[in-house]
């Protein structure tokens, strides 16, 4: 969704705001713009489709000695992909700009009130209402026009305000939409997302909702949006380095990312298991043993890729804990009667912890009395400030849009909260939940040693499957959710049209579009369903399906069913999901590669979905 960046200090503003503008593109969005304050003025520049178009238009600005400004990268809700669309909008004199992501829901009763007022609209935008609505309320104090302006919108924002009036001066102020400032010695900077903050600063402040900031050189005050009362906020320390963002020789973020698992999945892990006994050690986890025994029922709520990380985890809970699960897309969950309760354990799944589906289910969760746990990714983020504990994942930064090691990582804190919580319950015995404990930690080397020879594998496979139009994947089991995040992360990113199903299920309908042109990628290791999955791919076969299987080292009976097979070494079942991804990722990455994709900013997607 769209980025914002802003900063006032001693620098050259117009690189910052480019260089922010490029560590946020990840984020999604299809026209960008920036405006600095200068000699008493502002000037704006902005440019429909990817970042270089506005850099080739702002070229001759790079330099200008202009300290404080503003910068945006707009995904689309009210208005097409334009110039006049795209971001920073003006009020009528042009003296005051604003920058926002979110969606002002009642901007078409505030549109129409305000022309009546003579103001003069130039975009499709529901932003360009804001800038109007504070130009109403403006005569000397900024802050105070931007809460009365606020105090009229439904909806939710991230705004960044800049006006003539009022140099080196930026406000900020947030409702249910990312923000984060951050500070140092001489500047003071606000961003949608932490990468954009990173070469300059780890020090930073997450603004909660209907919160306001004001930014000049250095300094940050904090009010309240609804009445103007001052806030304290604290700082918090990001561990995360400006390196870790960058692709460090890498074609692509993704095809990093995908090399990062295994230490991504060591990092989750390092430090939560208790050497000797195996006993897991969540601190962040915010849920008393005794709480938790008294659990009587987990939903795990989601969105795509982090919600195929929950149908991974009922399978583990379910067999483990011996505790029912429910899954659901937070879309829906949120839409439907919840039966939930505080004998509930509602846990979210979430890379940013921004997703605006998942966060208004926590919300409506803990309305209803229910505990809450997130995984999560970033630190600091929204879902991890309102849920009653967190489950760190420690990938680092994802900058690429498909999701991998974050998905990864979730599965390996889902697995270590399961030994946790069957120890809780006392649902298995220790010593088989220690075992388990090592398998995690040793799938994540056979992860290492596997990585580079599955690459050297897919790279030529591809070129058999590179130019299909359509893709199933098929698993059973814990492998069931993996041919669903295969499919996801073909079609994201390759746009061939992909479907993942349990296996099982091909002969009550899918079997239908099984030719000799479908290529059927299917997950069958030797585990406790493997003689079932050999019958499923034996009717694929019988169709003539273009079988390509990912099976058990030393399984001779693959290579008798197709040419292509991709062997993988024995890990424990219960961790076949995080190995049996790995080569689903790559091939949806080497496909999208040979067919010359933007890998890591497909079309039409953005990395965090914060509008719903
Ligand atoms: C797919 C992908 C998305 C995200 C989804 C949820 O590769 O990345 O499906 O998984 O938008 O995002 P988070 O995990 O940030 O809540």
């Amino acid at each position: 969704m769209c980025g914002i960046i802003g900063y006032t200090g001693p620098r050259r503003v117009v690189p910052v705001l480019l260089e922010g503008l490029r560590k946020l593109e990840y984020r999604g969005y299809d026209s960008a713009g920036l405006v600095y304050f200068l000699d008493g003025g502002l000037v704006k520049h902005r440019a429909p489709g990817k970042l270089e178009k506005l850099a080739a238009v702002v070229d001759e600005q790079i330099g200008v000695a202009s300290f404080c400004g503003l910068g945006h990268t707009r995904w689309a809700t009210h208005g097409i992909p334009s110039l006049d669309n795209a971001h920073p909008h003006s009020d009528c004199s042009g003296n005051l700009v604003v920058v926002h992501n979110g969606i002002i829901e009642n901007y078409s009763t505030l549109r129409q009130e305000l022309r009546a007022r003579g103001h003069r609209f130039t975009s499709e935008t529901d932003t360009e209402v804001l800038a109007h609505l504070i130009e109403e309320y403006l005569t000397d104090d900024l802050p105070a026009a931007v809460r009365a302006a606020l105090a009229r919108v439904d909806g939710s924002y991230a705004v960044g305000v800049l006006w003539a009036g009022a140099p080196k001066t930026l406000v900020a102020a947030r409702n249910h939409s990312p923000l984060v400032l951050g500070v140092d010695a001489e500047a003071s900077y606000m961003a949608s997302d932490i990468p954009a903050l990173l070469p300059y600063t780890n020090q930073v402040i997450f603004l909660d909702d209907r919160e306001m900031a004001v930014l000049t050189p250095g300094v940050i005050t904090y009010q309240s949006v609804d009445d103007g009362r001052s806030l304290r906020k604290q700082v918090t320390t990001i561990e995360w380095n400006a390196a870790m963002a960058e692709k460090s020789g890498f074609r692509h973020f993704m095809l990093k990312e995908i090399f990062e698992q295994p230490q991504a999945i060591i990092n989750t892990v390092s430090g939560r298991i208790v050497p000797d006994t195996g006993r897991i050690d969540l601190p962040e986890i915010g849920l008393a043993d005794e709480v938790l025994a008294g659990i009587e029922r987990i939903a795990l709520v989601a969105c795509g890729t982090s919600w195929h990380a929950a149908l991974v985890a009922k399978y583990w809970l379910e067999k483990w804990a011996a505790i029912p699960v429910d899954v659901d897309i937070a879309s829906e969950f949120r839409y439907r009667r919840l039966l939930i309760n505080e004998r509930v354990l509602v846990i979210a799944i979430s890379q940013s912890g921004e997703t605006a589906d998942t966060l208004a289910s926590i919300r409506l969760a803990s309305a209803l009395g229910a505990r809450v746990l997130t995984i999560c990714n970033v630190v600091g983020s929204t879902m991890t400030r309102e849920a009653d504990g967190v489950i760190y994942t420690h990938a680092g930064p994802e900058i690429g849009v498909a999701s991998t090691k974050a998905f990864t990582s979730q599965l390996a804190a889902l697995f270590l909260f399961t030994l946790h919580l069957a120890r809780v319950r006392d649902a298995a015995p220790a010593e088989q939940l220690a075992e388990l404990g090592q398998a995690l930690i040793d799938v994540a080397r056979v992860i290492e040693r596997e990585l580079p020879l599955l690459q050297t594998r897919i790279q030529v496979l591809v070129e058999r499957y590179y130019d299909s139009r359509d893709f199933l994947f098929v698993g059973r089991g814990l492998n069931f959710p993996i041919a669903l995040e295969g499919a996801l992360k073909l079609k994201e990113i390759s746009y061939i049209h992909a479907e993942g199903y349990a296996a099982g299920e091909l002969k009550h309908g899918p079997i239908a579009l099984i030719d000799k042109e479908m290529p059927v990628m299917a997950l069958v290791p030797r585990d406790s369903v493997y003689r079932k999955s050999i019958s499923n791919v034996e009717e694929i076969k019988a169709r003539q399906g273009r079988l390509l299987l990912v099976g058990t080292q030393g399984d001779g009976h693959l290579s008798s069913l197709t040419d292509d097979v991709l062997y993988l070494p024995e890990v424990h079942e219960e961790l076949n999901p995080l190995l049996y991804t790995i080569p689903a990722q790559l091939i949806a990455y080497e496909i999208a590669n040979r067919r010359g994709c933007d890998v890591d900013q497909p079309r039409n997607l953005a990395k965090s979905v914060t509008v719903e």
